[in-house]
């Protein structure tokens, strides 16, 4: 690698090791860590080992097109940037370097709640790129909805409702690095960061992961009618709770095990990728994320009945190593990664892609 490239790294596969020696340990742990034993972290990586892609010969693939749409808006690739916590623990740039990068390459980016930059700058360095914003019910539904307004006048394209985090999962490694959620991070949403001109009312915000864990599916209901904007439900791993989802006007569902950092011995989330997509149907668009590391791993997910697919760690692998310029060669690497897996099936595009591409592979051995 040369020095003087400021991404720091040049294929996808040497990423994952470039950040483990660029993050600090406390940081990366937090980072790379899952719940429990970490049973379902590594799940959601080998679920896709059992499917192959099953390519065609002599089709004509000489232009290959990555463009989709997703709730309508129009994206350059079928893979949008998942919501993580903290960034700027994790690179300077921070989110607004992560937005600054998507919004340049035409990628959908999520902002989580607990952004380390207020969202009102997050959405200034998007620009006009697509964003949306990850939302974590507050101990107050003022509070909650005060988020959701001001990302609605920021001019984010729809709100993310996270449901898998009633409560936080327990995450050892988290804890033994020393890596303390709702202290050791100032939180950029939070009255701190925010001008107080422009502090919400109904008195001081927690932004800190204090979900009411008594909330109900009425919940989406109570959000979706806080807003104009599209509400999108994350962290969906039952067919039925998709039902629900939809039953309550959520537009999209996100297929989730949060990156297997919640409940462990949760399914990956490509096994029940399936069944939630035959549920839905026509009458919303299912995403899934959790494990997706290469064009290969979108196409499987595409022909099992994803829109698109969500990338968590590795964005901040990548701003690790490079900050926004990290981002934006992650965010290349992949589509052509994407566009060239595309190419060798035999196929030119990746919006609804045929479900013949793939099969369960052979099991192994005799
Ligand atoms: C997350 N994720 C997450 N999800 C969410 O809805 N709000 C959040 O604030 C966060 N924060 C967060 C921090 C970190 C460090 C990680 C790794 C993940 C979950 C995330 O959106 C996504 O579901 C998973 O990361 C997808 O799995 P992969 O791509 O990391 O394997
Ligand atoms: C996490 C929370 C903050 O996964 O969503 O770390």
């Amino acid at each position: 690698m040369a020095t003087s490239d400021p991404a720091g790294f040049e294929t996808l596969s040497e990423l994952e090791a470039r950040a483990a020696s660029r993050i600090p340990p406390r940081v990366w742990e937090y980072v790379q860590g899952g719940a429990g034993d970490e049973v379902t972290l590594r799940a959601n990586r080998s679920a896709y080992d059992r499917w192959s892609l099953h390519p065609r010969a002599l089709r004509d693939v000489s232009n290959v097109s990555l463009k989709t749409w997703v709730l309508g808006r129009e994206v350059s690739a079928p893979f949008l940037i998942a919501p993580t916590a903290y960034q700027r623990e994790v690179h300077p740039d921070g989110e607004p370097g992560v937005a600054r990068a998507a919004s340049e390459q035409g990628v959908l980016a999520t902002f989580s709640t607990l952004s380390s930059a207020p969202l009102e700058e997050i959405a200034a360095a998007s620009g006009t790129g697509a964003r949306w914003f990850q939302l974590y019910l507050q101990p107050e539904f003022a509070d909650t909805r005060a988020l959701v307004e001001r990302a609605e006048r920021a001019r984010f394209d729809a709100i993310v409702l996270t449901v898998d985090a009633p409560v936080l999962g327990v995450r050892d490694r988290q804890a033994t690095a020393g890596f303390a959620i709702d202290s050791s991070v100032p939180a950029g949403n939070g009255p701190r960061a925010t001008p107080p001109s422009r502090r919400p009312e109904g008195g001081p915000v927690d932004y800190r992961l204090r979900a009411p864990a008594d909330a109900n599916w009425e919940v989406v209901d109570r959000v979706r009618a806080s807003t104009s904007l599209p509400v999108v439900v994350k962290g969906i791993l039952a067919a039925e709770d998709a039902r629900l989802a939809v039953a309550h006007g959520a537009r999209a569902v996100v297929v989730s095990n949060h990156g297997g950092r919640q409940l462990d011995r949760a399914p990956a989330t490509l096994a029940v990728l399936p069944e939630v997509a035959a549920e839905v149907g026509d009458r919303a668009e299912v995403y899934v994320d959790g494990g997706v590391r290469r064009g290969s791993d979108v196409l499987i997910a595409l022909a099992l009945g994803a829109r698109a697919v969500g990338v968590g760690r590795p964005i901040l692998w990548a701003l690790g190593v490079g900050g926004a310029a990290g981002v934006r060669r992650y965010l290349e690497l992949l589509a052509t990664d994407v566009a060239v897996a595309l190419a060798l099936v035999g196929h030119t595009g990746s919006y609804r892609l045929d479900r013949e591409v793939v099969r369960p592979a052979v099991p192994p051995g005799p």
